[in-house]
């Protein structure tokens, strides 16, 4: 699997069930231990001693997985035989994924044409497996190929809305990708000023709406900054209230997601519950500071918790250092704030507040600007990588969710019966 295919898969996938048929004790192990990756939160990841037998007796009373995972021994004809009676008992759209005992460039044809989503050969790697498994889920269920990039200080008034408006609008007019801009902060919202609206909504009603699939009321609710940036027209909240469940306001998230192939979201004064929701989905984390030692301290213990957050990993997480200059003599060098924080410094953005300021109260955009653009572009390069795809590889095409190629075993098997 590319880079490219993990940059795709990290993302939390969606609740599905896998199971996996196994009588060997070294797959079961790499298999259990996919628990512990924070993608597969919502994933059910059972085991069954056995082989593609006991998958044939097993759903031929219950209802089959998303996924069904084999591993076998024997490969002749016979097991393809197997493999179709599996087929038969197997609910529509479930998938399969065979693990055998050697490298067979035409078993591995064979499978394929039977509509088994990978062919894997022992001895299997947990993360080689993980990815396997995610790779599967995103297509059979449908991810949306989108991306949702987080912003957040450990501190307030670092500058993450600045910089979450700077990057929303370079993302969308200088890399030319469709892009919601979300705001978490309900009724402490500076955005319509930044992007220049009226709010005509709530954070709360729009999630209420998105819960009840209202998608004229929802539509209704979104402001077109430019034809490629959207942003919700709320902010009318009133702000000493948090009105938002984060079920909600998850359910608000996927069905942007559903729709743009980029959304960031601004993530300063927001309820802890929505930035959970949010920080735990997100395919990038920009963390903003300044380079002061409250700022860092507070980021590091920040990056601890997300790391507990994500099952353990913080690898998503970008480190802006914004205001540098701001007050020469107090403030941490970049190499004590990279030793702080264990990790490197991706972006410093100078005190500039001519520019910031203007841009901030005439709503204007700092890309724009001759040294504004500079900020934009060292911003668009942290999250380039997860941009550079967005909505492509991640979505079923019309083609592919009529021809049912990505959903598995049982569709070709019907057909040629
Ligand atoms: N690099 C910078 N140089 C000068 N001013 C800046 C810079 N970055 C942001 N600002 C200004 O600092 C102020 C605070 O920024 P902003 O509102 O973006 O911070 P925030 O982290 O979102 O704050 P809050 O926690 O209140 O949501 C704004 O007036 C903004 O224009
Ligand atoms: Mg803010």
């Amino acid at each position: 699997m590319s880079d490219d295919d993990r940059s795709y898969t990290s993302v939390l996938l969606p609740s599905a069930r896998v199971t996996l048929f196994t009588r060997d004790a070294e797959t079961r192990a790499a298999f259990e231990a996919i628990r512990q990756d924070w993608r597969f939160a919502r994933v059910t990841l059972d085991v069954v001693e056995g082989g593609v037998n006991d998958a044939i007796n097993t759903y031929t009373s219950y209802a089959s997985p998303d996924l069904v995972i084999i591993q076998t021994e024997e490969i002749a004809d016979g097991f393809t035989d197997r493999l179709e009676a599996l087929g038969g008992v197997c609910n529509e759209g479930t998938a399969a994924i065979i693990i055998g005992p050697v490298n067979d460039v035409n078993l591995y044809r064979r499978l394929v044409n039977l509509g088994i989503s990978d062919y894997l050969v022992k001895p299997i790697r947990t993360e080689h497996l993980g990815n396997d498994i995610a790779a599967t889920l995103l297509k059979k269920i449908g991810a949306t190929g989108s991306r949702l990039i987080a912003l957040m200080g450990g501190k307030g008034g670092v500058g993450v809305t600045a910089i979450s408006e700077t990057l929303a609008w370079a993302t969308s007019d200088m890399l030319g990708q469709k892009t919601f801009l979300l705001d978490a902060s309900g009724g402490w919202s500076t955005l319509s000023v930044g992007i220049g609206f009226e709010p005509a909504a709530t954070l709360a009603e729009a999630a209420r709406a998105a819960v009840e699939k209202n998608e004229d009321s929802l539509g209704r609710m979104i402001h077109e900054a430019s034809d490629k940036l959207f942003v919700l027209s709320s902010g009318s909240d009133v702000m000493l209230e948090d009105n938002v469940p984060p079920e909600h306001y998850e359910t608000l998230l996927n069905y942007l997601m559903g729709i743009y192939p980029v959304v960031i979201v601004d993530l300063s004064q927001s309820p802890s519950a929505l930035r959970r929701v949010v920080l735990t989905k997100a395919n990038r984390i920009v963390m903003v500071t300044t380079p002061t030692l409250p700022a860092v301290r507070a980021t590091r213990t920040l990056l601890q918790e997300l790391k507990d957050l994500r099952g353990g990993a913080s690898d998503e997480a970008e480190i802006v250092v914004n205001m540098q200059g701001y007050s020469a003599k107090n403030e941490v060098s970049k190499s004590q704030i990279e030793q702080g924080l264990e990790r490197r410094v991706a972006v410093v953005i100078p005190f500039e507040t001519d520019l910031f300021v203007t841009v901030e109260s005439q709503g204007k955009k700092l890309h724009e600007d001759k040294e504004g653009v500079l900020i934009a572009e060292k911003l668009l390069r942290i999250v380039r990588d997860v941009i550079s795809g967005a909505g492509s590889d991640g979505t079923k095409t019309e083609d592919d969710k009529k021809s049912g190629k990505l959903s598995g075993l049982l569709t070709k098997l019907k057909a040629k019966g």
